[in-house]
């Protein structure tokens, strides 16, 4: 994953600086690249101009680069990967911290929203991440969550460091960490305009371009091909999903 989120994330923050930012948005979404799960999210969130919004994951800041950009809020960023960190930073402006959703060094009850995509199913701490998020929600705050479930064993190749939950599992999380579910889709993340994707297959060919030599990249795409098989063929599936904190 050091590979895939880290390495990678910071060649992409440099091809889009060669690129130009309009190329930003749909190059650092990794993971929940689809403008439509991310409108699904940011309307469950009922989001308002200066809401205190985070982004939990956040990766290269694609997701909260979008949130800036369409709803008006500045979202505060976490990330575990310097280089992703790095980026979210350069390339949005956001405020940005290194650290793990499970144990996030932010004081509790300070922020209205949270959204969390494509994270829960990276870690095994998955109690500890949503108990985290209920801590520095407020009371009543709102959460987003994209997550990949998988309802029956999947086939192999596996991408390495991922623990997909199944979608029980999911609820019984939630619930265990103090959230009530409102409301819940199945995501299309084929859904982006031809132009988001132009750009975000532009970046990564100039990604490419610059690294394709480099064996990581070779190993990262292996990654991402594993996911993209699986989604594919139906085993895995992408849910959306808002909750309230208790
Ligand atoms: C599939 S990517 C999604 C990134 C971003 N949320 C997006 O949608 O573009 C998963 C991200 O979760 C991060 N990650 C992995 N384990 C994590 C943890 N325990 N806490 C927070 N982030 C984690 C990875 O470094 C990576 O940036």
């Amino acid at each position: 994953m050091e590979t895939e989120f880290g390495t990678v994330a910071g060649w992409t923050a440099e091809a889009v600086r060669a690129l130009g930012p309009e190329h930003a948005v749909p190059a650092g979404c990794r993971g929940s690249g689809s403008e439509g799960a991310l409108r699904w999210l940011a309307d469950a969130l009922d989001l308002r101009a200066g809401a205190r919004v985070l982004d939990s994951g956040a990766g290269v800041g694609g997701p909260a680069g979008w949130l800036a950009a369409e709803r008006g809020v500045r979202p505060v960023c976490a990330e575990p990967m310097v280089d992703a960190v790095r980026a979210s930073a350069t390339l949005f402006g956001l405020p940005s911290v290194v650290a793990l959703s499970q144990s996030l060094p932010l004081a509790d009850s300070t922020f209205d929203a949270a959204w969390c995509l494509g994270v829960l199913c990276t870690t095994e701490e998955k109690a500890a991440l949503l108990a985290e998020l209920h801590r520095v929600l407020v009371p009543g705050g709102r959460l987003g969550l994209l997550v990949f479930v998988a309802d029956e064993p999947l086939p192999p190749p596996l991408p390495e460091g991922n623990s997909f939950p199944s979608s029980a599992e999911v609820d019984a999380l939630l619930a265990g960490a103090g959230f009530t579910v409102a409301a819940r889709a199945e995501a299309d993340l084929s859904d982006s305009s031809a132009q988001w994707q132009e750009r975000a297959d532009a970046v990564d060919a100039e990604v490419q371009r610059r690294h394709g030599e480099d064996p990581r990249w070779a190993q990262a795409q292996e990654q991402s091909g594993r996911v993209g098989a699986l989604l594919g063929s139906g085993a895995l599936r992408p849910r959306l999903l808002s909750a309230v904190r208790d």
